[in-house]
């Protein structure tokens, strides 16, 4: 078992495998130390030659006969409020008495194969090469417990962290801070990248420098947001995508959070992840216990991209919890931007007949199925048919759309409700609300308060009707509005600190029940578009509707910035229509086909709109990407130009088969230049000392990675339009694509 135990008296914690070592030490306080994390090192009897104090003259000490001896100058596991540590803690814990100074002291450990499930939480899963440490730590003043767990995925190079808090005296005690993982770094010279955004322009890198003081992202929404995503990583600042050391950190869990960075006086960043604390508290009574959500480290030694690659292969086959994990995804047709609200059965059946015909495996039927729903101030929470427009029921709907040969979906969300619905009418007080405050609206439409079971239980039943009726084959749960006015009508005055995170509680046990009955259903995530799109609800669903924004150029960086972190299976990648509806621009077919195929892929346009040149050319889009799926969702992805670097007018990556016998790769021109210079990419992943064919040409692994492939040249201005023999590039004009197909000889 990768998990050694030296130094019998000053115990220690060794986690490794051959890439990674995680180590920990018992502090001569009793307290949790840490000492390490990074590459692998080889395991000794003991480390604590590694420890280092450090004599402040004016530093608060622990002991009166050791200068040296302050939690503020030592690295630690899961620092807490009060003692000598003045930095961020990662607990705090408030008595009946007001204290809420903690001193956790080493009580036991326990090491055993495999991970248990987190109760009530989505969490990593699986049984082969997972080792777990569990160690319990007790504070004897307040009378709690501590079981900090890390589970070592060990073909992943990835440690997944958590803690469990359980009050073992008689009084009560409130939870003021728990987060998830903190984790000491001996110096600050790194930077830290986070992934920010909008609506509509979801996960855009940004990185910078570390600097004294905190840099923090947070949500306090509700929902995880396009805003910042709760993942980050921290990298030498000469590490590139290919080379040098790089740390992320993700957590699981869809609701308020925060990740932040503390450098301090001497130099020394802590990084943290969990719950928000601003909108948190949790009572604690005598034996109860709270769990905090899991959170995931990773690191790799081989760039940005070996670190993605590392928490790729750790979402699919240890987060995501869907037997379509690991599966091929189908090619879907969704109405929402080929007919928004104006549809009836005819013309859904329309849009089937000729998305089959294309080679789509999946039909969807978005926003407006249900209630009155004509436009969106109506008949959220009304999960029953629109009959205006469906007159012979969904499920009529259904078979007539499966007549056409595709499977079917359909759109719910089900955590909101409009005024002008029944739902609203007979239940009043499931919104959520602050007693006596006017409400404010988000996209005409109220949040329901998932902190009370009998909404959760409610909805359940009505979506569960619906299935049942129409043998669902896919959903998509969106989730269009954020939560303000927080409070829960079910919850006493002193747990109203606690609804954040039973809101999200009630949102994962929906998602559960509904996963667990019918498991063979295909979960969609969304959120406007990619507001929530974490690993929390990964968990339940294997995708997640990227971005509201369709358009091919803004989708590079989109995807480009998803990819650090979530595999190109989970992202929802589709074609939509020119001009396109979120920006106005007119892109390709071409292109717009090129950067969908790296997702899960699909179609949302009207096929009626397109000529019979345009419907083939999606054939045959959809033919590659079948011919390629398992490649194009389950590669290894490697990102060879970004969209993030100044000026850059091109973004490039690739993707390679496990066995490195297929990869395709993919170029992108935003804007053309006069004159351009012929390009070359230096290709990655591939075997050196492989032949391969591209275009009939071959080609040695090692000359496409190091001297690189030259790309199709693009248009210098010279040519006859019309002509296409005649233009000296066929790369012509803006917004273009190459994309190449790699295979061993
Ligand atoms: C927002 C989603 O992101 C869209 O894809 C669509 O489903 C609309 N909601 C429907 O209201």
């Amino acid at each position: 078992m990768p998990i050694f135990v030296n130094n019998k008296d000053e115990i220690e914690f060794h986690l490794t495998n051959s890439s990674i070592s995680y180590i920990i030490n018992v502090l001569k306080n009793g307290q949790l130390g840490h000492l390490y994390f990074g590459k692998a090192i080889k395991n000794r009897e003991s480390f604590s030659h590694l420890l280092s104090y450090r004599a402040c003259v004016l530093a608060p000490t622990t002991y009166s006969d050791d200068m040296s001896f302050s939690l503020e100058t030592i690295s630690q596991e899961y620092p807490l409020n009060g003692g000598t540590d003045f930095r961020e803690e990662a607990l705090r814990i408030k008595s009946i008495d007001g204290s809420s100074t903690s001193v956790l002291v080493y009580k036991s450990y326990k090491i055993y194969e495999g991970k248990p499930p987190l109760r009530g939480l989505p969490s990593t899963w699986g049984e082969d090469n997972i080792s777990t440490l569990e160690i319990t730590l007790f504070d004897k003043v307040q009378e709690f417990e501590v079981v900090l767990s890390y589970h070592l995925f060990e073909k992943w190079d990835t440690i997944a962290r958590s803690a469990k808090i359980t009050n073992v005296g008689k009084n009560n005690l409130k939870i003021e801070k728990a987060l998830s993982l903190s984790l000491d770094f001996p110096n600050s010279d790194y930077e830290m990248i986070t992934f920010n955004g909008a609506w509509s322009r979801e996960r855009h890198i940004n990185s910078s420098p570390l600097h004294p003081g905190i840099q923090m992202i947070e949500s306090l929404r509700g929902a995880s947001s396009a805003n910042h995503n709760p993942s980050f990583v921290l990298k030498d600042p000469l590490t590139d995508e290919s080379c040098g050391n790089a740390y992320g950190i993700s957590l699981i869990y869809s609701g308020n959070f925060e990740a932040l960075v503390q450098v301090d006086s001497y130099n020394v960043a802590r990084a943290q992840i969990g719950i928000n604390t601003k909108t948190f508290e949790w009572n604690l009574s005598s034996g109860e216990s709270f769990q905090t959500p899991e959170a995931i480290i990773s690191f790799s030694d081989k760039g940005l991209s070996g670190l993605s690659q590392n928490f790729h292969k750790m979402v699919t086959n240890n987060i995501m919890n869907s037997k379509y994990r690991l599966s091929e995804r189908p090619v879907l047709i969704n109405n929402w931007e080929a007919t928004y609200f104006d549809f009836d059965e005819e013309k859904l059946v329309q849009l089937a007949t000729k998305a089959k015909d294309i080679g789509c495996e999946l039909f969807v039927l978005d926003d407006g199925w249900f209630g009155k729903r004509n436009d969106d101030t109506s008949s959220l929470g009304d999960w029953f048919t629109n009959e205006s427009k469906l007159p012979n029921g969904i499920a009529a709907t259904a078979k007539a759309i499966r007549e056409t040969g595709m499977k079917f979906g359909l759109w719910f969300e089900p955590e909101m409700c409009n005024e002008d619905s029944d739902l609203y009418r007979e239940h009043k007080d499931w919104v959520i609300e602050s007693p006596n405050r006017k409400k404010s609206f988000g996209r005409n439409q109220y949040v329901l308060d998932y902190s009370n079971r009998k909404v959760v239980d409610y909805i359940f039943d009505k979506m569960d009707k619906i299935i049942a009726d129409t043998k669902l084959d896919y959903i998509k749960w969106d989730m269009n509005r954020n939560i303000c006015e927080p409070f829960g009508s079910k919850l006493k005055a002193n747990q109203q600190g606690e609804f954040f995170h039973r809101y999200i509680l009630g949102v994962y046990d929906l998602y559960d029940r509904l996963t667990k009955k019918y498991p063979s259903i295909l979960f969609e995530s969304c959120a406007s578009g990619g507001g929530r799109f974490d690993l929390g609800l990964m968990y339940y669903a294997p995708q997640a509707w990227a971005s509201d924004d369709t358009d091919a150029i803004e989708r590079l960086k989109i995807q480009y910035g998803t990819s650090l972190f979530y595999p190109l299976c989970s992202m929802g990648s589709h074609v939509s229509a020119i001009p396109n509806h979120q920006v106005g621009r007119k892109t390709s077919l071409k292109m717009r086909g090129d950067v969908a195929l790296f997702g899960t892929f699909g179609y949302e346009l009207d096929l009626n709109q397109f000529s019979d040149k345009e419907l083939n050319e999606m054939r045959e889009q959809i033919d590659f990407f079948k011919e390629h799926r398992l490649l194009l969702q389950y590669g290894t992805f490697h990102r060879l130009i970004s969209p993030f670097e100044k000026n850059n007018n091109y973004v490039s990556w690739m993707v390679v088969s496990e066995d490195k016998k297929e990869a395709i790769f993919a170029s992108y021109k935003i804007l053309a230049t006069p004159n351009p210079p012929l390009r070359k990419i230096k290709l990655k992943g591939l075997d050196n000392d492989t032949e391969y064919i591209i275009n009939n040409r071959s080609y040695m692994g090692d000359e496409l990675q190091n001297i690189g492939l030259s790309l199709e040249p693009e248009y210098s201005g010279s040519g006859d339009f019309d002509d296409e023999s005649k233009n000296p590039g066929k790369d012509f004009g803006d917004f273009t694509s190459q994309l190449y197909t790699i295979r061993a000889k």
